[in-house]
């Protein structure tokens, strides 16, 4: 009989979860208790930005994240570093940066001394996360605007040259619909022509039960793996709530306010939308399972619906389900989906 999902997926992918402050103080022991049960695979979801653990130019903040990777260590999990060089929650001094030495120096300190202390201990790092425009583009960034696209180049041969061991990947959102997946594709073949060292893709998978592109997703993952690389889910979630984005009509000011129309679950899940909740789920994970050669992991962006960022974002103060545990920390007729599927 399957224990856990991790047990489910052994011969597959590893099975992942972002973890919390509060997960890694192991401030609750139920969910703990879930997370090692459940979960070979943890990322920090927020403790190893750069704003975080980089605050000011000479100061760093190690104590959260070395007990985010001691709590890997001891539990035999694989390790995942979010994320080096991103152009949200970034220090405010960094931001700021107005020349193109001063930034090659923040990088190649904040690289050097973020990767380099855990070399050897973390096994892979998103090193240049979110770093494309939705047509394929070059995001405008203080990175991008200082050192133009090499900065992207710079980044990776930092990472490989600060921790040799740890596999490297590109991380971003959206990457599975056409356009911005070829700008995907084209700034990774440029990585690799230029012999920069790169491993693997991350697509983020914030998705939606209303909106889920599955054969988008199948090309994508197709196409990624064809230029030798492994492709990895690293932050799903699939919101049951309404996206201001995909709203015909309704003035915009509308459509992110925080009313009852955008917020229809507050009280409890209906039982119809958790029975499509699980029917994405495993539309999903059968496309994962197709592709499991091709396939490194699926991390969860969060343990269970009550700690999901989807609850505040893109509107604030909602009630999400995105995730397979409810917020008593009890599994969901998705997470049932999912393990049925073996
Ligand atoms: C989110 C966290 O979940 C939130 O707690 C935080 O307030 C904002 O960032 N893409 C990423 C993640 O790469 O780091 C983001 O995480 C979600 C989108």
């Amino acid at each position: 009989k399957i224990q856990s999902l991790k047990s489910a997926y052994e011969d597959d992918f590893l099975i992942g979860t972002a973890l919390g402050t509060e997960h890694i103080l192991e401030r609750n022991e139920k969910a703990n208790r879930l997370i090692k049960r459940e979960f070979n695979a943890i990322t920090p979801e927020n403790i190893m930005k750069s704003q975080i653990i980089h605050p000011t130019p000479n100061h760093y903040n190690f104590d959260l994240s070395d007990k985010y990777v001691e709590y890997g260590l001891k539990n035999g999990m694989y390790i995942v570093g979010h994320t080096l060089i991103w152009h949200s929650q970034l220090p405010a001094f960094a931001g700021k940066i107005k020349n193109a030495d001063s930034l090659r120096i923040f990088m190649t300190e904040h690289i050097n001394t973020v990767a380099g202390r855990y070399a050897g201990k973390i096994n892979s790092w998103d090193v240049v996360n979110e770093a494309l425009n939705e047509d394929g583009t070059l995001r405008k960034s203080v990175f991008l605007n200082n050192l133009g696209e090499d900065y992207i180049k710079n980044a990776f041969d930092l990472a490989a040259k600060a921790d040799p061991h740890a596999a490297l990947y590109y991380n971003d959102y959206n990457i599975e619909q056409p356009a911005k997946r070829k700008g995907a594709i084209e700034l990774i073949r440029k990585l690799q022509a230029g012999g920069t060292k790169i491993d693997g893709v991350g697509i983020q998978g914030h998705w939606s039960i209303h909106k889920l592109n599955l054969q988008e997703i199948e090309t994508s993952i197709i196409e990624f793996s064809q230029l030798g690389i492994k492709v990895a889910f690293t932050e799903l979630d699939l919101s049951v709530l309404p996206n201001p984005w995909d709203l015909q009509g309704a003035d915009v000011n509308q459509r992110f306010a925080e009313s009852p129309a955008m917020n229809p679950y507050k009280d409890s899940l209906p039982d119809s939308i958790q029975t499509v909740l699980a029917n994405r789920y495993t539309d999903l994970f059968k496309l994962f399972l197709k592709h499991r050669d091709k396939i490194s992991r699926v991390t969860f962006w969060g343990v269970d619906d009550s700690h999901s960022w989807l609850n505040g974002f893109p509107i604030r103060n909602r009630t999400n389900y995105p995730l397979l545990f409810d917020r008593a920390l009890e599994p969901k007729k998705a997470y049932q989906a999912v393990i049925n599927l073996k």
